[in-house]
Formats: C-alpha cells, structure tokens, sequence
C-alpha cells in the first residue's frame, strides 16, 4: 500500500481461475505489494485449491512477490517443489509441525523467505522460540480453509501481544493478517500492528473490479490512520501526579 508501511496482498483463492493472469495483472497495476497463493490439501483445512503448477504459471507473467500460504499436512515434502515453481516466500503453519525449526531452515537453504502461520486458537506465545528464524509472521483472522469468512475480533489483542514480541524479538519480522480483511476490519488489524494485509475476496469479489476494490481498502486505513493520529494529537496531556505538600 501506498503509505510506506501497509502492504496489501491480494489473495487469489478469490480470483477467477479462468482469467487468473488478467486478473493478477490488475492487482499489479492497483499498487499489490505481493500476490498470496493459497495452498489447501483437503486433510489440514477441509478444502482443495492449488499447488506448484499455478505458481510456475504466474512466475512467467508477473514480476510480483509469490507467497505461498502452505495449509498443507506435510510441508517438508512439497517446499522444494514449490520454490523450484518460483515462490518467493514459504508460509508455514505452527499447528501439526514437530518440526518447525527444521521446516523453517530447509525454507532458508531454498533461498526463500521464511513465514510462520498461528490460527485463530493459537497463542501467540507460541512464536516466542521462532520469531527470531524468520521474514514473517501470518496471523490467521478466521480459521483457515475458505475464502469470504467472517473476521473474527478476538485475534486483535493476539496481533498486538505478537507487535509487542516482534518489536521485541526481531523488529524487521513483518506481521500479516489472513482472513476477513476489508475495508471495515483493515483499520482494526492495522491498529493493532498489522503492517502487510492479505485480501481475497475484498480484492477480487467487488463489483467495481481489483482496482477500485484495492483503492478502497487504501482510503480505509489511511483515513483512519489519519484520524487517530488527529485525535492523538488533539487529546489532553495526562496531568503529573502532584504533591499536596
Ligand atoms: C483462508 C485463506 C485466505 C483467504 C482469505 O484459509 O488463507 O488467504 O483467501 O480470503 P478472504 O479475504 O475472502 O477472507
Ligand atoms: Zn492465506
């Protein structure tokens, strides 16, 4: 996005598969920061979508950032194939993983960016021993598996304890948010310290195409942004405490 710090990567679970290329083209030309591929394999979320063969088919046709959301039961077995396809980033899920750190090196001798992915019930604590191996942390907004879920508030406090921990641990982790963003949750999530936000069905599922669609999802954070800064601003100085005496 266009105010230096939120960045905005379209999801193309929600795209037309049949026009796949035009229509990442159109999100390249609105401003995407990256394009988020969506990774599903019917045993870790109950739903099918893609795998390598569409990565290597938008690597010929798009200059952009591929990161590749791995809801997979077994990652290790398809990172390979997937950064030979042309991933920039691999995301990983915490959940199911005895073996993160191991996923998360094989991701770095790839040459790839590394991402860890916590669901809704995950405690962010569980980051702690991680954030440090890795380019970004994915907080999930719904519970993964479909597109055009409902945001689900209560991971809010959960993306400001991980701001907290990142700015603490490895400030230059990005922390993204997946799932329910549009232009009445992205203020929110960017709040509480989202800095790269993914968006299916606000980006590709709008009437007036990608490019208004990304448009407005812009003018939603900086408007608020805008304002909180005013109302920071304008607010009252908390007085000193004084002594009586
Ligand atoms: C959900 C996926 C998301 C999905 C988001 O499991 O990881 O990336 O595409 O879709 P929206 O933005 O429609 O919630
Ligand atoms: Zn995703």
């Amino acid at each position: 996005m266009d105010n230096g710090t939120v960045k905005l990567a379209p999801s193309i679970l929600a795209a037309d598969f049949a026009r796949l290329g035009e229509q990442v083209a159109e999100a390249e030309r609105a401003g995407a920061d990256r394009i988020h591929v969506d990774v599903m394999d019917g045993h870790f979320v109950p739903n099918l979508s893609m795998g390598p063969a569409i990565v290597q088919s938008l690597r010929r046709v798009t200059p952009l950032t591929l990161e590749t959301h791995l809801m997979i039961s077994d990652p290790d077995a398809f990172l390979d194939d997937f950064a030979a396809a042309g991933s920039d980033s691999l995301l990983v899920h915490w959940e199911g993983n005895n073996n993160l750190h191991r996923t998360v090196q094989r991701i770095r001798v790839l040459g790839k960016r590394a991402g860890v992915v916590i669901n809704p019930a995950t405690p962010s604590a569980v980051l702690e021993e991680i954030v440090q191996d890795v380019d970004q942390v994915l907080v999930m907004t719904v519970n993964p598996g479909f597109g055009h879920q409902q945001f689900l508030p209560s991971t809010l406090p959960k993306i400001r304890r991980i701001r907290e921990l990142v700015e603490r641990r490895k400030p230059a982790c990005e922390v993204e948010v997946d799932g329910g963003i549009d232009a009445t949750t992205a203020p929110l999530v960017v709040r509480a310290g989202a800095t790269v936000l993914v968006a299916g069905s606000a980006i590709f599922g709008e009437r007036d195409g990608v490019s208004g669609a990304m448009s407005r999802l812009r003018r939603a954070v900086e408007h608020h942004e805008r304002n909180i800064t005013a109302a920071e601003r304008s607010a009252p100085q908390r007085s000193q405490p004084c002594n009586s005496d």
